[in-house]
């Protein structure tokens, strides 16, 4: 299936890539960039964590949409250039498909294999549709030069896969957003936002009883291995993910369960026993809150509807 133009802008800073994560598992407190979550394990057991019983915010923003769809369809506007941000399997983003009837579908994320798989889906439900894949990491820039035109585009952004930025981070990366919006008027945002809750509720959302977020979690290392040729003993780390009141966010770390050494091209970093690698944020938002933050990136035109079950949002900014 050959329908689908794809634009790869990964490789273009490989090197760069490959320094900063060094640097940042170096760093006296590692980290490591939650984007490597997604090679195509990662992207099969983030599949998996969406069908748990403990993981409500994908069933709960379906339900939201399908509650909603009619409205939410004359508010955003039909025949938009429709550009899917961290599409991933594209499923959320192919549902409105019928609704808003867009010129041409942008499927945008870092795991480039489940784009080709998920446009190549899409091909044969919408035949007419064009349809392009753009792999990139638009956490730090999004380029669109020769992917959009200047018509108007309806930016959907699902899963509350903002709560990886922190909200300072946030503001910067909706005021680019912004900024492909007011080039064309008439464009949008459509963006799924997950609440604050119940710690009991949030800390099994991102520490399930079988344990799949915990090998989602300890892929990454798997993944670095592979990829950049480092030797983690995944065995020697265990999952930690709990959510922080205070800071209002998600925290997952990796911890070694006892001292343990990996080689990253040439250095060596110990990791005594109990220190921690910090892999993910998910910030979760009252919806004041968050609609401060669309304000702040210079969004006017702000309207939000409530999960029937509460404590998510979905808001279109304009
Ligand atoms: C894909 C970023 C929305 O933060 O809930 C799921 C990723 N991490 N379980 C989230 C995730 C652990 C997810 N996002």
């Amino acid at each position: 299936m050959d329908r689908a133009r794809i634009v790869d802008r990964l490789l273009i800073d490989a090197d760069r890539e490959r320094r900063d994560v060094v640097e940042a598992l170096l760093a006296p407190a590692a980290r490591v960039s939650p984007k490597y979550f997604y090679d195509e394990m990662g992207c099969a057991l983030y599949g998996a964590i969406c069908r748990l019983a403990e993981y409500y915010p994908t069933r709960t923003e379906m339900a939201l949409f399908e509650a909603n769809r009619g409205e939410i369809a004359k508010a955003v506007g039909a025949g938009r250039q429709f550009v899917d941000l961290g599409a991933g399997d594209s499923r959320k983003g192919q549902g409105w498909i019928p609704f808003l009837a867009p010129s041409r579908y942008v499927a945008v994320d870092i795991a480039a294999h489940e784009i080709e798989v998920s446009l190549a889906r899409i091909a044969t439900d919408f035949p007419a549709l064009e349809l392009v894949g753009l792999a990139t990491d638009f956490t730090h820039a999004l380029d669109l030069e020769g992917v959009l035109d200047g018509s108007p585009a309806l930016f959907f952004y699902p899963g509350s896969s903002i709560g990886n930025f922190t909200p300072t981070q946030a503001v910067g990366f909706l005021s680019r957003i912004r900024g492909h919006c007011s080039a064309r008027p008439g464009s949008g945002l459509l963006i799924g936002v997950d609440g604050k809750k119940d710690k009991a509720v949030l800390d099994a959302a991102y520490d399930d009883a079988l344990g799949v977020t915990a090998a989602f979690n300890l892929n990454v290392l798997r993944h670095l291995n592979v990829r950049y040729g480092f030797d983690f003993d995944v065995a020697a780390f265990r999952h930690v993910g709990f959510y922080d009141e205070a800071l209002g966010r998600i925290e997952m770390h990796l911890e070694a369960k006892r001292e343990t050494i990996v080689h990253l091209d040439g250095l060596e970093r110990v990791f005594r026993a109990g220190e921690r690698i910090h892999t993910e944020n998910s910030c979760k938002y009252h919806p004041g809150e968050f609609e401060a933050l669309l304000r702040e990136a210079g969004f006017a035109t702000i309207r939000r509807w409530d999960a029937p079950a509460g404590g998510y949002f979905v808001f279109h900014a304009a």
